[in-house]
């Protein structure tokens, strides 16, 4: 176990490491032979090179929603609102990466970093001749020529800090990561229960009537999330309470605070000219405005201030311990509605390097504003080094198989991310989706666009969803203990197998099955088939929910629409 530094030409002064609080590590000698890395400062920027097994399997780069294994592929860390494909494109992109030789690799940048995961060293096509002759062998992937590198080009960059992580499997890398930046997140209890957002034209007395209803029906969601309609204006924010729906909003507030619950609001930090802190924030933003409103630069510590004083005295004063900070991502598919990589900030950071930090900054602003309050909050872009914030990722993306593989490739990197339920199209979508975010670090559903107050009123499955929500009750104690040891050892709530099974090659591709706390793995069902297959690792397995031993290895598995394959590891 150990991590080694690397300088390489002149790092810059906008990178991760300098917003965390926590940063730290020690130094120890390491196996890798560090004269196999070759370094070029070029007019392009700086360029890593080294060596780079055939077997050697490649994971990580943040929030992946659509392969775990990156072998042979290029990945580009840029934030992105709609990652289409499997670019590297993300909410939440990260330098990071481990391989299954037991090492990790994390690049201090904010840039565009890329990755080339095995890039043939010569012009050698597939090793098997230097021609292709048809076009099947035209296009065939061809991912591990023996003698590949690792290529990481960091565009504009005049250098960068390596850090090289070794340990005993990419579990113990990952955790080694996660307590450079000072470890997981402190997460309250109330924040292993239930957050469900309501529409967004709810009024106060709908809200309340819920919040009434929620209790009297046995549902045992402990936190209300508030979106758009709250405020007079949304896209870009007035962050004024609205006077139509909302008359007596901290009245509201404290009615529910009284009730037990824990009061989440929706916000961005794109700032609308009726903020009242408009003027003042203004010579502390960036160049370019997004939909006509202000980019506080939270690196500077007077935009932070006046920002976070607002949140503070207006809504966290009043009850409120949880924001949902939306759109601080990019939107390179999607309109183009946030800033372009040219914007220019007053801390001097460009567009590009902002667009990769805006979350993490954002989360340190509204820490700032909650002062100590405990919270568990939504963010939608987080990056390097993000393991100790209490915010949990979500997209506007909606594919149930890439939420899972999402929630399997979060480990990989110190994120947290939830597959919420949203709007679904069928009792059995409604339910599987559920069975997914139950055993998910946030229990999320989010009612923003539903045609119902509740999904489950749309298909007529109350008892079923009720029933799941107490499972999520029961799993509250292997939460608890699993997210103190994220904090105190850095290992995640969520788990790729291959990260406790490194050796096991079975395990390298599994996209769709995860370790939930200490021993369970989870094997969600999509509302597309009843049966799947399921690979259980070496080891002695139970039927979670029947107690049943199951024998190791692949199975083919049938559950009806309301179970969800859980095995237990003994
Ligand atoms: C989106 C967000 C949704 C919902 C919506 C409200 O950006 O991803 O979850 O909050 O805004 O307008």
């Amino acid at each position: 176990m150990a991590i080694k530094k690397i300088r390489i030409g002149e790092p810059e002064s906008f990178v991760p490491s300098a917003f965390c609080k926590d940063f730290s590590y020690q130094e120890g000698e390491i196996s890798f032979d560090l004269s196999s890395i070759e370094t070029r400062i070029t007019r392009q920027g700086t360029i890593v090179e080294f060596p780079i097994g055939q077997d050697e399997q490649v994971f990580g780069f943040g929030l992946q929603f659509y392969e775990i294994n990156q072998k042979g592929k290029k990945i580009i860390i840029r934030s992105n609102a709609d990652p289409i494909k499997n670019t590297g494109d993300s909410h939440a992109p990260v330098p990071f990466f481990v391989t299954n030789r037991n090492r990790g690799f994390y690049f201090d940048t904010a840039r565009y970093a890329e990755f080339y995961c095995g890039y043939p060293k010569t012009s050698q096509r597939t090793g098997e001749g230097d021609s292709a002759d048809s076009t099947q062998e035209l296009y065939a992937t061809r991912a591990s020529v023996d003698s590949s590198v690792m290529s990481v080009p960091i565009p504009s960059a005049p250098g960068v800090d390596l850090f090289i992580i070794e340990g005993k499997n990419v579990t113990d890398v990952v955790s080694q990561y996660n307590m450079m930046s000072g470890g997981g997140c402190k997460m309250p209890d109330w924040g292993l229960g239930t957050l469900f957002r309501t529409h967004h034209d709810i009024t106060e007395k709908d809200v309340l009537d819920l919040a009434h209803r929620f209790r009297e029906k046995g549902f045992s969601i402990n936190i209300i999330g508030l979106e758009p309609g709250w405020q007079t204006k949304h896209y870009p924010c007035s962050y004024i309470k609205n006077p139509g729906n909302f008359p007596h909003f901290d009245e509201m507030v404290a009615e529910l605070v009284g009730m037990g619950y824990h009061i989440n609001l929706w916000e961005q930090c794109f700032v609308h000219e009726t903020a009242p802190f408009y003027e003042e924030i203004k010579p502390y933003s960036g160049s370019f405005p997004v939909w006509g409103g202000l980019v506080p630069d939270f690196s500077v510590p007077q935009a932070r201030k006046i920002f976070a004083d607002y949140q503070r005295k207006h809504f966290v004063d009043v009850g409120v311990d949880g924001f949902k900070t939306d759109e601080c991502d990019g939107s390179d598919y999607s309109g183009g509605w946030s800033f372009p990589a040219t914007a220019e900030f007053p801390s001097g950071a460009d567009g590009e390097q902002m667009h990769n930090m805006l979350g993490e900054l954002y989360c340190q602003t509204m820490l700032q504003a909650l002062e100590g309050h405990e919270t568990v909050s939504e963010v939608r872009n987080m990056g390097a080094l993000a393991a100790p914030y209490p915010f949990v990722l979500y997209s506007d993306l909606y594919n149930h198989s890439s939420f899972i593989t999402a929630l399997v490739n979060s480990g990989f990197s110190g994120l947290l991310w939830s597959p919420e339920v949203r709007s679904t199209t069928s009792k059995k979508d409604l339910l599987r989706r559920l069975e997914t975010v139950i055993f998910s670090p946030h229990c999320l559903i989010n009612a923003w666009n539903c045609t119902e107050i509740c999904p489950w009123y749309l298909w007529d499955c109350e008892d079923e969803a009720r029933d799941l929500l107490k499972t999520r009750d029961s799993l509250q104690p292997m939460l608890r203990k699993a997210f103190d040891k994220y904090h105190d050892e850095g290992v995640p709530v969520i788990r790729a197998l291959v990260m406790d099974w490194t050796d096991d090659p079975e395990t390298w591709n599994i996209k769709d099955e995860y370790m939930f706390c200490e021993n369970l793995l989870v094997a969600p069902l999509t509302a597309e088939s009843d049966t799947r297959r399921v690979y259980l690792p070496a080891g002695k397995w139970k039927n979670y929910f029947t107690g049943e031993p199951v024998e190791s290895g692949w199975h083919d598995v049938t559950m009806p629409a309301e179970i969800i394959p859980v095995y237990e590891k003994l």
